[in-house]
Order: C-alpha cells, then structure tokens, then sequence
C-alpha cells in the first residue's frame, strides 16, 4: 500500500487549482439513471470514488463516455457522457456499495424510472452506523414497497412512484438527493421538509432542473417538486469543492503561508473562514480564488461545533483540529453529525498534540510544536488531517492507508509539493 512521506516546516507559498466536488459529482452521476438520453458532466475530479461509481453505473449497462479534459465554468476536469439508455441492471451488488457508500444514491432514480431497485444495504463506516432508514422511509411515503432480504433492499413501485409529504426527522444530504431523483419522476407533487441545503444537493437540483425537472424552493429546506413524465438529457459543470478548498486553506494558514486556491468559492465555506478569521487568518476573495495567507503571529484559540449547511461541515472538523493543536490556547471542537468522527485524535496526540474528548466535544490545548511520527487513519478526512499536521511537524510523517485519500483528493502531494512542501507518495505494493 502506497504511504505519503512528509517533511514539515515548509511554509506554503503559491496556487492550488480546486476541483469539482467529489460530493456532488456521486450524485450527478446517479442522476443519469433517471433519463435515457445523454448526461454530459464536466469538471469531475480524478478520484478513486469516481471509479467506483462509473463501475457501478457501468455493470448496469450506463454506457460512460470519458471525453478527456476540458475547461467549463473556469474550471479544468475530466468530462463524462453517461447514457443510461440501455440499462441493463437494477441491482447494486455489496462489493461495490461496500467499498463505496454513496452507491446508495442509484436507489431512488432506479425506482423512479424502472419501478426496480435491488441494492445492497451499506453497513456501517469508520465514522459512525450511518443508516439509510430515512432514505428507505421517505421512498416508502412515495408508494414504494421495500423489503430486506439477504442483505439487501429489495425495493418495488410496479406503478411508478407517487408524489407525498417527506418530511426528514434527521437533516440528511444522502436522504434528500436521493428522494429529489426519485421525486422528479413520481406522479403529481412531492415536498421534501427539513431538507438538507449543502451546496452539493442545490447543484443536483439545478442539474435536475436542466434536464426538464420542475423543482421550487432550491437552497432552502422545503423543495416541491412536480413530477414530469421524461427527463432529458443535459450539459452540467459540478460545482468546485469546498472541503478540499477548506482542506488546503488549513494548510496554508498552519504552515504560515500564502497560498491562492484557484477557482474557490468563499460562499460555500463560510462558516469555515469566519472560524479561521477569528482564529486570525487572512482570507481574501480574489478574481481567480480565495486567496489564504498566515502571518508569523500565533494562531487563536477557537470553538466550532459541526452541524448542517450553512452550519460548520463535518468534514472540515479533522482538518481544523490541527489548527486547533497548534494554536495559542485552548480550542474546543464539538461533533453532532456522526457518533465516532474523533478517530484522528490519538493519531495526532501521537505527533505530540495534546487533546482530550470528552462525549461529542474534543478539549485541544495548543502545543508550540508538533512532531512527525508513522500515522495512519480510517476515514478520509482524518487522513487529510494527519497530513495537514506533517506538513507543519517537526521531522518526517508517514502517513499510511493512503488509499482512503485517494478517495477524496486528488494529486494531493503533487498539489502541496508545488507551493513547496516537501511530500512524495512512496509507493507500496498491494
Ligand atoms: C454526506 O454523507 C457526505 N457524503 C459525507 O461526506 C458528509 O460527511 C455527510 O453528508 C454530512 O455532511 C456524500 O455526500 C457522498 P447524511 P451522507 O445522510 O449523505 C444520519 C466525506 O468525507 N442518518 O447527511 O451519508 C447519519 O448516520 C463524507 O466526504 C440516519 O440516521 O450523510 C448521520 O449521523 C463522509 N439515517 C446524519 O444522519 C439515514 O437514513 C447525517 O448523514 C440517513 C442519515
């Protein structure tokens, strides 16, 4: 398994392009499955949960076209033509939507559209149970019958789906794209309430305006949707990311660079930069990005608790807690989105980090250094977070299981080794 090797103390100083986000591409691409013309999508990043998703779509007969790069909406990304024209499969076998949650998201359009959907149940995940009861539910409010059965969800609308009243008892992003689909083709009308508002769900709604669905209230927590009979095809550019933008604005600001994040939207983050400003951060809108920039002086201590958007994300907390750790007092960071998202603490405690959890909330003391040691992490977003503390250790980190990375960043150590750290992947075999 390939490892990533980081020296620390090198202060940032350049520009990192941001790209698509893999959050919202996931479901842009499921979105193929409710039409049978051609869905053409730009600015996808190169990540291994991209791959993931287009084997999936692809074993169900979604021809996938790769028509390169290109630049769309400023941005440079790989483009894709989906054409779930000839789908051949309903079902969602367990080997993929084990290595890949979000395949959970082709149960709601395959039911619309074929009236079928067989989809292995995900398990539970490094960072919590994360059940898909609401997802099953709402579907249920639309007249699909749903039966578990040898581990997967059997699910059936002979009829086709009809519009209802979905209100969540949860926010959930998952929930709410995945009843949006579904929602597009049903009969009449369907409100979806306490809907979630995340940036990725608002570009899935616009892709799914452009290829003729008729939906209101798109940003807020009530969406109404009119059921049509036929989508049609589209053009849609996905929208930039802003975890990975948040990710590299905290490395900039620990290391005591200067870095512009290409293509970056301060509106989608903002929760995030009125943290790190307070904390003493320069943030600056630019022409071309979001331009980060730390001087010298101390960072300060602050206090974050994750919640739904426009709220602070629960995939910037890993990454923030590393500003935490070598801030000047003492930060507390409070987790209210999954049960189990500390698991990079005793990671970063073993590079001399000094936190303490206590419930939902983790206690960080700042310490005026860290120190490099052999890391590793189960989720994504903790590993992002050990390397945003390698970079600013003293000595070498090795951060290991780089897989879960791949998943979610791409070209991470070419992009950071450009602005001047000093990071190689070392690759390892199997
Ligand atoms: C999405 O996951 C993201 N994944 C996650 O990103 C992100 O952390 C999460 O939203 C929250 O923002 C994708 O978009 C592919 P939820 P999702 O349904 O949709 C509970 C990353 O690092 N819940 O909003 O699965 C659930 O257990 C990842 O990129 C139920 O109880 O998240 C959690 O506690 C990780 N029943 C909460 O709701 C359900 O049926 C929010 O989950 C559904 C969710």
């Amino acid at each position: 398994m390939d490892k990533i090797v980081i020296r620390g103390g090198n202060p940032l100083h350049g520009t990192i392009p941001i790209c698509g986000a893999k959050n919202a591409a996931l479901p842009l691409m499921a979105a193929a499955l409710l039409s049978d013309e051609p869905l053409r999508l730009s600015n996808l990043p190169h990540l291994a949960d991209i791959s993931t998703m287009a084997h999936l779509l692809g074993d169900m007969g979604v021809s996938i076209a790769m028509d390169g790069d290109a630049q769309d909406g400023g941005h440079m990304g790989r483009v894709f033509v989906l054409d779930a024209s000839g789908l051949k499969s309903t079902t969602a076998p367990y080997e993929l939507v084990r290595r890949m949650r979000a395949s959970i998201l082709v149960l709601g359009p395959l039911l619309a559209r074929h009236g079928h959907a067989r989809v292995s149940l995900p398990g539970g995940c490094a960072i919590g149970t994360r059940p898909v009861d609401l997802h099953l539910k709402a579907l249920q409010t639309m007249g699909a019958q749903i039966e578990l059965s040898e581990g997967y969800i059997e699910a059936h609308a002979p009829n086709g789906l009809s519009g209802g009243h979905v209100l969540f008892s949860n926010i959930t992003v998952g929930g709410t794209e995945n009843i949006l689909m579904a929602a597009t083709l049903a009969k009449g009308e369907t409100i979806i309430a306490n809907a979630a508002r995340e940036p990725e769900v608002i570009d899935l709604a616009h892709c799914l305006v452009s290829m003729g669905a008729k939906i209101e209230g798109i940003g807020t927590d009530t969406l109404r949707v009119q059921g049509v009979d036929k989508l049609h095809g589209a053009k849609h550019a996905v929208v930039v990311d802003r975890i990975e933008m948040g990710s590299y604005a905290v490395a900039a600001a620990v290391t005591g660079g200067d870095v512009l994040l290409k293509g970056g939207r301060a509106d989608l983050i903002e929760s995030v930069i009125n943290v790190m400003r307070g904390a003493g951060v320069e943030i600056t809108e630019e022409p071309g990005g979001v331009r980060v920039r730390h001087k010298k002086s101390a960072i300060l201590g602050f206090d974050a608790m994750t919640e739904p958007y426009p709220g602070f994300p629960t995939d910037m907390q890993a990454q923030m807690m590393v500003l935490a750790s070598v801030a000047e007092g003492a930060s507390m960071l409070t987790e209210t989105i999954f049960e189990n998202r500390f698991m990079h603490v005793p990671e970063l405690v073993r590079m001399g980090a000094n936190i303490n959890v206590h419930g939902r909330s983790a206690i960080v003391r700042g310490v005026p250094k860290l120190s490099g040691a052999q890391v590793m992490a189960t989720d994504l977003r903790a590993s992002s977070s050990l390397v945003l503390a390698g970079l600013v250790a003293e000595g070498e980190t090795v951060v290991n299981r780089v897989y879960h990375l791949d998943r979610g960043y791409e070209r991470l150590e070419e992009k950071l080794a450009a602005c001047g750290a000093e990071i190689e992947r070392v690759r390892g075999e199997g």
